[in-house]
This record gives structure tokens, C-alpha cells and sequence, in this order.
């Protein structure tokens, strides 16, 4: 197993670029097997929950080069078994909406919960069945049929991005036209339109709470480059902000991060804004202050672990309310092993801010968590180690290369 090393206490300076959205790509891949011809991806990371994803869609038959952009070609892809590598990461559930627009009966293991909450599907299956599928369980396998697949209007309970996408996969292929209400809003969500429309699709209203899907009979192929990923441009603002230092983050969209850089500026953190990347400036002494994690455009729940990272040293008290999962707080419990002061109660964190932050062993919980904790590491004083890190690597590429670029202190090595 792999650990990183950090050695903390330095400044953070010089830039740093970003990479594509996983949340963009992975929905984009699912999307891939609607069409069947060539289509080419532009911009996309490096990461283990890519690399998953493409190993499912090769499972189906799908033809895949990877190269400066990622070739696609799912002309020939026949139907199988649910495939039990698909129960390991949660997108995996996105290729059953596009698997519904190329076959009438698909299976998929049930994607699992995982530490920050149950993650159930129960919206996705809502707009299957809405749009004349059935569903049974059987072993851990959901097997979804139909005769035909009929356009119709869904309303979403809760804005969820990942019903949102699934039900637009396989909107674009059925009869007739489906509305999503109260749908996600996400950038994400719109890059996926924008990657549909351009092999053809007719989806309008990508990025309100209303989209439109005219079913059409056939996709062509296209190339696409996908969207900055906001959450690891955030990532690294708040490493900045956290440590001391000034940075430019580049190759990234402001506008899909400006909550960060909203809540930056209250903690008295300078952000400049620049065409396709911001410059973050901070003396590393930051008042605390109070956050709320909402659907986009609110502040996003994948920065919550990094913001408490940041506020377990700051000056002041600040409250931290989880909206969106219920159990997205196991960093608190490995922070507090490095002198934090936190309390929880339900989806409410109390942080009171500390002098110092000690280095001690931790280890990641989950993906963000374990973000937070590099932050942490890098403010504190003395050494951290933290385990676990195949978390982080499913959505940072080479994380500790771009760290040390900055300045920061990090090495991975095999434990
Ligand atoms: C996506 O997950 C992201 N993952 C998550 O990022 C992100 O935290 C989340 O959206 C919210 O922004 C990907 O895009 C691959 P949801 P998703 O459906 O689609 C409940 C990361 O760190 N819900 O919007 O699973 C659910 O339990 C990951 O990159 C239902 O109740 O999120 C949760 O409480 C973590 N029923 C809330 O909605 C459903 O059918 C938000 O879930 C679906 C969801």
C-alpha cells in the first residue's frame, strides 16, 4: 500500500494547472456508448475511477485508444452480465441509462454506499419507470426492462446530479420528449448536454432546473473537450489560502467556482480573477467563518473536508452544515488526531480554531476527506503521514507532483 509523507509548516507559491472534471468525464464516457461511431475526448484525467470506467465500457465491447485525446468507438457493443467491477465505483450506475438507450433489458450491480452516505438510486429508478421501464432485484444485481422507452415528465425530488444524468442518457435515444423538473444544475450536467448535442442530440435547458430531451433516432460521432475540474481547482486554492503564499490556478472556468471564491475572500484571502485562471494570496492566518453545502450554484459538498482542513487552524469559531450527505464528516475524526478541535452533531460540525496543528499518522476516508487531510498536513507542523491514498488518486492526477511544484513538502511512498 501507498502513503503520502508530508513535512509541513512552508508557503505554497509559484502556479499550477488543472485538469478535466471527473464528475464531467466519467458521465461522458457512460454517454459513449449511445453512439455508434468514433467519438474523441479531449482533456481528460488521469485517474483510477477513468481508468475503471473505461475498463467497463471495453467489458461491453466498447474500442477504445488513448492517446492526447481518448478515441471511443462503441458502434459494435453487445449486451452482458452485469459486470461486478462496476460495483466499484459509484458512476458505474450512469452506463445503465445509456445502456437502456442501446438495449431493452439491462443489469447492473446495486452501486453500494460508501462513507459519506447511502447514496441511494431510488430518483434514477423513478425516471426509468416513469418513462415505461421495470425494475427487480435479484443477488445485489437490478436488472431494468422495458418495451419501449417513452419520453416524460419527471420530477426530481432533490436536484440529483447523478438521476439528472442518468435519465438524459436514456432520454436521447427514447420516443417522444422528456422533462426533467427540478433537475441538477451542475456544470457537469451542461458539459454532458453540450457532449450530446454535439453528436446529435436535442437537450434544452442545461444548467436550469428544466431540461428538455427530444428523442432522436441516432447519435454521430464527435470530439469533445471536457470542462475544468472546479472541485480540484478549489482544491488548490484552499491549499494556498491554508499555508500561506500566492498561486495562480490555471486552466480552469471562474465562473463554476465562484462560491470558493466567495467564501475565500470572507476569510480574507485574496482572489484574483483572470480569464481562465485566479490567483489565490494569503498570509495563512485566516478568520474562521460559517459554511453551508448546497446544490450548485451553493458551496459545493466536495469542498467541505478541504474548507474544515483550512478551518482547524484558523482564528475563531465557524459551523460547518452538510447538506447534501448525511455522514460526510469522517475527516473529523482523523483531524482530531492532529490537534483539532471539532464536534459534531448530526450534519452540524462545530470547528474552534487551534494555534497549531500537529503532524501525526492519518488516514483517508474517502476521496475528499482525504484531500482535506493533505491540506491539513501542509499547515501543520511536523510530519504527516497519510494512508489510504488510492481514495485520493481516484480523482487527483499525480496530486503530490503539483504540490511540490508549489513548494509544498510531499512524497508518496509504499508502505
Ligand atoms: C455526484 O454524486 C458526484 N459524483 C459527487 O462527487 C458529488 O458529491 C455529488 O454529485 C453532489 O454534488 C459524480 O459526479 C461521479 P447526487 P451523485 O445524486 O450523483 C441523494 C466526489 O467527491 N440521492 O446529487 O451520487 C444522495 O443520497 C463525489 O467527486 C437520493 O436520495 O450525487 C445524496 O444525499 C462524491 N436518491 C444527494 O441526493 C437518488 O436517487 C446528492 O446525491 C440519488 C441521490
Amino acid at each position: 500500500m501507498e502513503r503520502f509523507v508530508i513535512e509541513g509548516g512552508g508557503v505554497l507559491n509559484g502556479s499550477v494547472s488543472i485538469n478535466g472534471s471527473k464528475n464531467s468525464v466519467l458521465p461522458i464516457l457512460a454517454a459513449a456508448l449511445l453512439i455508434k461511431d468514433k467519438c474523441r475526448i479531449y482533456n481528460v484525467p488521469h485517474l483510477s475511477d477513468v481508468y475503471t470506467m473505461l475498463e467497463l465500457l471495453r467489458y461491453y465491447g466498447a474500442k477504445i485508444k488513448e492517446g492526447l485525446a481518448l478515441e471511443i468507438d462503441c458502434t459494435d457493443i453487445e449486451n452482458k452480465r452485469a459486470n461486478d467491477k462496476a460495483a466499484s465505483i459509484r458512476a458505474s450506475f450512469l452506463l445503465v441509462g445509456a445502456l437502456l438507450g442501446r438495449f431493452k433489458r439491462v443489469s447492473m450491480p446495486m452501486p453500494g454506499g460508501c462513507s459519506i452516505g447511502l447514496r441511494p438510486v431510488d430518483l434514477h429508478l423513478k425516471g426509468f419507470c416513469c418513462m415505461g421501464a421495470d425494475y427487480s432485484f435479484e443477488q445485489g444485481i437490478i436488472t431494468i426492462e422495458y418495451d419501449r422507452l417513452r419520453g416524460n415528465e419527471i420530477y426530481l425530488d432533490f436536484p440529483s446530479v447523478g438521476a439528472t444524468e442518468n435519465i438524459m442518457l436514456a432520454s436521447v435515444l427514447a420516443e417522444g420528449t422528456t422533462i426533467i423538473s427540478n433537475c441538477a444544475i451542475e456544470p457537469e450536467i451542461v458539459d454532458l448536454a453540450e457532449f450530446l448535442n454535439s453528436a446529435g442530440a436535442d437537450i434544452r435547458g442545461a444548467g436550469s432546473d428544466t431540461i428538455v430531451i427530444k428523442g432522436t433516432d441516432r447519435l454521430h460521432g464527435t470530439d469533445h473537450r471536457v470542462i475544468p475540474d472546479r472541485i480540484e481547482a478549489g482544491t488548490f486554492m484552499l491549499a494556498v489560502a491554508g499555508t500561506g503564499g500566492c498561486c495562480r490556478i490555471e486552466n480552469i472556468i471562474p465562473d463554476h467556482i465562484k462560491p470558493i471564491i466567495l467564501k475565500l475572500r470572507e476569510i480574507d484571502a485574496e482572489v484574483k480573477e483572470e480569464e481562465n485562471s485566479v490567483i489565490v494570496s494569503s498570509d495563512g492566518k485566516l478568520p474562521n467563518t460559517d459554511i453551508k453545502t448546497m446544490p450548485y450554484p451553493g458551496f459545493p459538498t466536495d469542498m467541505q473536508a478541504q474548507f474544515m482542513s483550512i478551518m482547524a487552524k484558523g482564528i475563531g469559531t465557524g459551523i460547518v452544515n452538510e447538506t447534501v450527505f448525511e455522514n460526510r464528516f469522517m475527516h473529523v475524526g482523523e483531524l482530531a488526531k492532529m490537534g483539532a478541535n471539532i464536534t459534531v452533531e448530526g450534519r452540524t460540525a462545530v470547528v474552534k480554531g487551534v494555534e497549531v496543528l500537529k503532524g501525526a499518522s492519518v488516514k483517508a476516508t474517502d476521496l475528499r476527506a482525504g484531500a482535506g487531510l493533505i491540506l491539513s498536513g501542509l499547515c501543520a507542523e511536523g510530519i504527516t503521514e497519510i494512508g489510504e491514498i488510492q481514495y485520493i488518486d481516484r480523482g487527483y492526477e499525480k496530486i503530490e507532483e503539483k504540490i511540490r511544484q508549489l513548494g509544498g513538502k510531499i512524497k508518496r511512498v509504499q508502505s
